[in-house]
């Protein structure tokens, strides 16, 4: 428990308000905190053609990668569930998808940083924190191609 993660996990809240998901109906945030304390938070944009689909961590990733700030990542919060109202459904905390734990993993080998990521249930009663090296081990990145060190 910290003030940091529940700031975090907030922020992720606020941007699921802005999730594009007309098929799934399941919104997700993402909140990314920067060295700087910067927060960039994204959503989830779905389309009608379902496979073309962005998660809520690589639409924030995109974001930071746009802005130079790749190398800046500490830590991430994801939170998703369905929208009834001002609330968000779902006791369960959203764990991010194979395809966004590789793309956290760019940004994180890039901060030379094992970022934490916390996964909060859409009611925000079940939060589950990991560091991203647990959720992808051994993970493929820049550093495989000679990148970085
Ligand atoms: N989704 C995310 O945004 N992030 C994840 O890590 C898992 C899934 C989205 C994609 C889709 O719009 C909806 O959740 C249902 O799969």
């Amino acid at each position: 428990m910290s003030d940091t993660r529940d700031a975090l996990i907030a922020a992720a809240r606020d941007a699921a308000t802005r999730a594009y998901a007309p098929y799934s109906g399941f919104h997700v945030g993402a909140a990314l905190l920067l060295k700087n304390g910067d927060v960039v938070t994204g959503a989830n944009v779905e389309n009608a053609s379902y496979g073309l689909t962005l998660c809520a961590e690589t639409a924030a990733i995109a974001k930071i990668a746009n802005e130079g700030w790749i190398g800046e990542l500490t830590e991430v919060a994801i939170i998703g569930g369905r929208p009834e109202g001002d609330a968000l459904l779902g006791t369960d905390p959203v764990n991010p998808c194979g395809r966004c734990r590789q793309v956290l993993n760019e940004a994180a080998e890039r901060s030379k940083t094992d970022i934490l990521v916390h996964c909060a249930s859409g009611d925000g009663k079940t939060v589950a924190s990991y560091r991203l090296s647990d959720l992808l081990p051994a993970a493929f990145g820049p550093k495989d191609l000679g990148l970085i060190d």
